[in-house]
């Protein structure tokens, strides 16, 4: 639905986009997930047509964004990180006009404005002056507008961007439903954002894709599940020595200890899940098994080693080979 290839965006010296790949399936939300300055607005910019790429190419729902810009902006939303919104107008005069620009028959105006408010949740500012709302309100009606003529495509620039919690999480249950009829590219810099909304990522840093995965995928990829965490009651045993017996552990770690408990940090070999053997041997021993869990590193700590010059673990760049090739692998 969406097609990315070897996309290059430069800015005089400046290259804000460095030979881009990536496609998005059709009913798929892709995170565009990157720190300030990795190039994300610029490559959104070029995909619903408001920019030149210098280099590479687009296409959207099948239509070649540079030579083919009217079909292709015809089948996209786009929700800029600043809303578009006219101050003069109400936010209801507002969505009539851009139904109107933006193709709606004029019979089916009034219905779909209705619908869209309805689902972006601003019916109750439908007489309000647009440069009277509230930063979220400004957000929800940037949504409306991207929607209003029922794009398969839908590019949103940071959509919970100034949000508070209760409107983040409606903002992300609304993107949720969108998809499946629409393919969404969302950016964001929340991490926890992409986790719960998006089934893959980009991670994109200084105009260059990093990484391309399933949050999943990403978080085991990159040393994940190797280890878990042991919390138990040993009354004075020495739980530790009995825990490195169980065949397919390799290492025990004391990591921590609050009163009578003791946590353990437990390498496992690759493969071996070890977890029942584990709380057996607790269990048998007449220990309290407090809690057992696998450590993973986290969306956070990827995200860092990926987007931090030097540190990028050997894993990473086998990574950013995939994605430079332009295979996308879990399609
Ligand atoms: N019009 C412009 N002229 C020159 N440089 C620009 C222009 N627009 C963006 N850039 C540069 O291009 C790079 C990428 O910017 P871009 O806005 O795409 O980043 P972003 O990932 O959207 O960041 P943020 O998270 O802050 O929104 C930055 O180095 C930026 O300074
Ligand atoms: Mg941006």
């Amino acid at each position: 639905m969406i097609e990315v290839q070897h996309l290059t965006k430069r800015y005089g010296r400046v290259t804000a986009v460095d030979d881009v790949s990536f496609r998005v399936e059709r009913g798929e939300i892709l995170g565009f997930l990157g720190p300030n300055g990795a190039g994300k607005t610029t490559t959104m910019r070029i995909l619903t047509g408001y920019m030149p790429a210098t280099e590479g190419k687009a296409i959207v729902a099948g239509f070649d964004v540079f030579d083919q810009p009217i079909e292709a902006k015809r089948r996209t939303g786009y929700l800029p990180e600043t809303p578009p919104l006219y101050p003069d107008m109400s936010v209801g005069e507002y969505l009539a006009f851009v139904a109107k620009i933006k193709g709606v028959p004029p019979a089916e105006r009034s219905q779909r404005i209705k619908d869209v408010m309805a689902r972006t949740r601003v019916a109750d500012m439908a007489d309000r002056q647009c440069s009277k709302l509230s930063k979220g309100y400004r957000q929800r009606v940037g949504l409306a507008q991207a929607i209003i003529h029922n794009p398969d495509v839908l590019i949103l620039d940071e959509p919970t961007a100034g949000l508070d919690p209760k409107q983040i999480i409606e903002t992300r249950q609304l993107i949720k439903e969108l998809a499946g009829d629409h393919t969404i590219i969302l950016s964001t810099h929340i991490l926890t954002e992409v986790s719960q909304t998006c089934q893959r990522v980009v991670i994109i840093n200084k105009g260059h894709v990093v990484a391309i995965d399933t949050p999943d995928n990403l978080t085991a990829q990159l040393g994940g599940a190797k280890t878990l965490y042991v919390q138990v009651e040993a009354s004075g045993a020495d739980a530790a020595a009995a825990l490195g017996k169980i065949s397919g552990v390799t290492r025990v770690i004391e990591s921590d200890r609050s009163g009578t408990a003791i946590g353990y940090e437990v390498e496992t070999q690759s493969g071996r899940d070890v977890r029942r053997d584990l709380a057996r041997t607790v269990v048998t021993s007449g220990w309290g098994l407090l809690e057992l869990r696998p450590t993973r590193i986290s969306l956070e700590e990827i995200f860092l080693s990926l987007t931090t010059e030097d540190t990028a673990p050997p894993q990473a760049s086998t990574t950013a080979t995939t994605a430079a090739a332009g295979d996308i692998a879990h399609e």
